[in-house]
């Protein structure tokens, strides 16, 4: 499942189209095109879908992949992560057991963002029960 505004528009369709050619059965949410759309819409679509398990992954992307992401921790269960290299994206998926990936059309090139998303897809979540506490304290009501 891809997102994103006018920004990630261009580097959406790049990723989503690599990830067809992977096999992928992708569905792309958010701006048709390069005209003004506004994130955190976008973000909206892609944190229901996953939540509602039809998807076990998101990709967002706008600008700088900051505004999709904080819109996405929103919605708990989503722990999202904008990763501008592949070891930030092992470390997401590892440690956080990220489940939406947020790129910055702006900042990446799109080998960069291939890249990223590769290492996102295939690095598994580290089941050690220090993470798995720490990812539920993530997902826990916060009290404020
Ligand atoms: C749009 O100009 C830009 O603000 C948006 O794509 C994103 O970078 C926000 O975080």
């Amino acid at each position: 499942m891809f997102g994103s505004d006018h920004a990630g528009f261009q580097l959406r369709s790049h990723v989503a189209e690599w990830s067809r050619e992977q096999g992928h059965d992708v569905l792309e949410v958010g701006a048709p095109d390069e005209t003004s759309y506004d994130y955190p819409n976008a973000a909206d679509l892609v944190a229901k879908l996953v939540l509602s398990q039809e998807r076990e992954f998101g990709v967002l992307v706008c600008g700088t992949g900051i505004g999709v992401c904080i819109r996405a921790n929103r919605y708990r269960g989503i722990r999202a992560a904008d990763c501008t290299s592949e070891e930030m994206a092992v470390l997401a998926r590892q440690h956080n057991a990220a489940n939406v990936l947020c790129l910055g059309g702006r900042i990446l090139s799109k080998g960069q963002a291939v890249s990223i998303l590769r290492a996102f897809l295939e690095t598994p979540v580290d089941t050690a029960e220090r993470h798995a506490r720490r990812v539920a304290m993530l997902d826990a009501e916060v009290d404020h």
